[in-house]
């Protein structure tokens, strides 16, 4: 029989600690609700009322089980008033001295069989649980943030904590609706091992002028479908607790370079810009501890007209290539109303492409999202052809040809050949310089990146590459594109991966490292980053889906021009694809995907 909580205690009651007591009385669990002064405890019971008040204007709360859940927190100064509760969750700011000290303490005023807990994100339970004459009753409960609405916990057993308490405290998370996974103390356990690391890059994309931060957020949102962009993130973590977690992660977790603090962390620190908490972090807010983004002087000025950035006008547009992304483009840039040049290596290539463009518009038609007449003119208004020559009078052309290298450079030396003066010439490449290409021309000025992702048509992000020879006209124009195709383009500099690739997979290696160090399992990683980080696939289904060998070789590249040992390839990705093992498209990767 698992052990019965009747009444808790919870210390600290900020950004987490008020989510923590909201949970555990929603449960319909006593509180006993601590803080360290008066005023604490004000701000405390303030984010109290506003998260239940805001859950009763949504209708997601009755006003009666507010009130009930109200009254079943008593709010006290002082650790004294713990001395009767079954468990106690610790939140204060992430200092180990200050938790050892506070739970000392605890183990002085709470009752014997009391269970302690700590909520700390980073920090050693171990070391946590030596301040007090119990260890065997201490371990780590890690909510995650807001702590109402995200559904895992990850339970932190050190070597010491009894199995007992382990059970009990697994019960617990069940009775609180939360989904949990257990494990043992390491530096940043499983979400934040894999998270601080991607936040810290970000931090560093913005500090070194790589994009600006609402490109960053856009590219991660809309790119890998995340809830929020990270910098948005590190506000609402709080940056004075995102810096003590990524300097503990870097001392504790082998001094990896990715979680030193990226110095701007600090500074903002400093400057007292700690995020939402207190109205202003990387963004500006409404006041203190509000969610609503306000504009700020960093916020983009939209211009009265893109010609006004010096865009040029675009009409007509080339695409090269008979791929799937070129398919997926040639059909954005009809629907989208532009004269489309389709350039392929011959009939039979331009034959398949012009069944694909016309398959995907009639499913268009078919879900009543295209009318046939639009879907009439859009197809009429593609013009089809075998020769690069047919592209001496368009505006833009889009190349989209295999990712090789010599390849690319070879059509680019064409097209400056044939293209008339004052054209953009664009690349879709995803993984090769752009300024190789661009240096293949005469006007490496005209060249920019386009990345559009796969599929073209749903996918509504374009990242915009502009290499050290880019001109801010070509710049504008390719965004003013983006724009007129419906889709969001952010702004990057020329570097491997851009700003999604270079984001996303040292995340999704860093997941096969753990793996492989036994830390815990692909399914309880997976669970971990959508129940903890709202992320829509965990790590493992996701890069069965992208595909095993594109993820090494993606990898291969971010290691090869960053030369950052944390980016080398996880061993054990480099043999599943050594064994064949490519994700879905071969039946199996991670997971076995014949079984289903
Ligand atoms: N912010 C997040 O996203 C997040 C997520 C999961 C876990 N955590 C962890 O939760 C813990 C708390 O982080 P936070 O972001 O809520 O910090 P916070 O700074 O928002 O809140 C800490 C609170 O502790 C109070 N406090 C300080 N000393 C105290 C004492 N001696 N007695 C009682 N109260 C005291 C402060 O007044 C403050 O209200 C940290 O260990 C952190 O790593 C944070």
């Amino acid at each position: 029989m698992a052990r019965e909580f009747t009444s808790v205690g919870v210390v600290g009651l900020g950004t987490m600690g008020a989510g923590i007591v909201e949970v555990f009385a929603r449960n319909g669990i006593d509180v006993v609700a601590v803080e360290i002064s008066a005023a604490a405890l004000e701000r405390g019971r303030v984010t109290l009322t506003g998260s239940t008040d805001r859950a009763v204007a949504k209708g997601k709360l009755a006003a009666a089980d507010r009130d009930a859940l109200l009254s079943r927190v008593n709010f006290q100064v002082g650790l004294d008033a713990l001395h009767s509760v079954d468990l106690v969750i610790e939140a204060v700011p992430e200092h180990l001295d200050l938790k050892q000290r506070i739970f000392a303490e605890l183990d002085r005023v709470c009752k014997p069989e009391a269970i302690l807990a700590t909520n700390t994100s980073s920090l050693s339970v171990t070391e946590i649980s030596v301040a007090t004459t119990r260890p065997n009753q201490v371990i780590g409960i890690h909510f995650f943030n807001p702590a109402p609405v995200m559904k895992l916990v990850e339970v932190v057993r050190t070597v010491v904590t009894s199995a007992e308490v382990v059970a009990d405290v697994e019960a617990l998370c069940a009775r609180l609706g939360k989904v949990d996974v257990t494990i043992n103390d390491r530096a940043g356990f499983i979400a934040n091992a894999l998270l601080f690391g991607y936040l810290n890059h970000a931090v560093s994309m913005l500090e070194s002028r790589y994009a600006t931060r609402e490109d960053i957020d856009a590219a991660m949102k809309l790119g890998c479908g995340l809830p929020m962009g990270p910098l948005a993130l590190m506000d609402l973590i709080g940056l004075d607790t995102a810096y003590e977690i990524l300097d503990t992660m870097y001392r504790r977790g082998g001094r990896d370079r990715r979680h030193a603090p990226v110095p701007l962390i600090k500074q903002m620190v400093t400057a007292g810009l700690l995020g939402r908490k207190s109205g202003r972090g990387f963004y500006t807010y409404e006041r203190p501890g509000s969610p609503v983004v306000v504009p700020d002087e960093q916020t983009p000025v939209a211009s009265e007209s893109a010609l006004a950035d010096g865009a040029r006008g675009i009409a007509k547009v080339g695409v090269v290539g008979s791929g799937t992304m070129a398919t997926g483009i040639i059909e954005v840039f009809a629907k989208a109303g532009y004269e489309v040049v389709s350039v392929t290596r011959g009939a039979e290539k331009s034959a398949k492409v012009f069944e694909s463009v016309k398959t995907s518009l009639n499913k268009g038609v078919v879900r009543g999202k295209l009318s046939e007449a639009d879907r009439d003119a859009a197809l009429g208004r593609i013009n089809w052809s075998a020769t690069l020559e047919h592209l001496a009078d368009v505006d833009l052309v889009v190349e989209a040809v295999v990712e090789e290298l010599s390849v690319k450079k070879a059509l680019f030396a064409s097209l400056d050949e044939i293209c008339k003066p004052g054209v953009v010439l664009a690349t879709t490449t995803s993984s090769l310089p752009v300024i190789d290409v661009a240096m293949a021309t005469q006007r490496p000025a005209d060249v920019v990146g386009l990345h559009f992702f796969n599929p073209a048509p749903i996918m509504p992000l374009v990242e915009v590459v502009q290499t050290i020879r880019t001109s801010t006209e070509t710049t504008a124009t390719a965004k003013a594109v983006c724009a007129t195709l419906g889709k969001t383009g952010v702004v990057c500099g020329d570097r491997s991966g851009f700003i999604v690739n270079a984001l996303l997979f040292p995340y999704l290696n860093d997941a096969v490292k753990m793996l492989e160090a036994s830390y815990s399992t692909a399914d309880d990683i997976d669970y971990a980053m959508k129940l903890g980080c709202g992320y829509p696939m965990g790590p493992f289904e996701l890069l069965d889906v992208v595909g095993l060998d594109v993820s090494l070789a993606i990898q291969r590249e971010l290691y090869l021009e960053l030369r950052e040992p944390g980016f080398a390839p996880a061993p054990l990705l480099e043999h599943l694809v050594t064994a064949g093992y490519l994700g879905r498209k071969s039946g199996r990767g991670f997971r076995d995907h014949t079984r289903r």
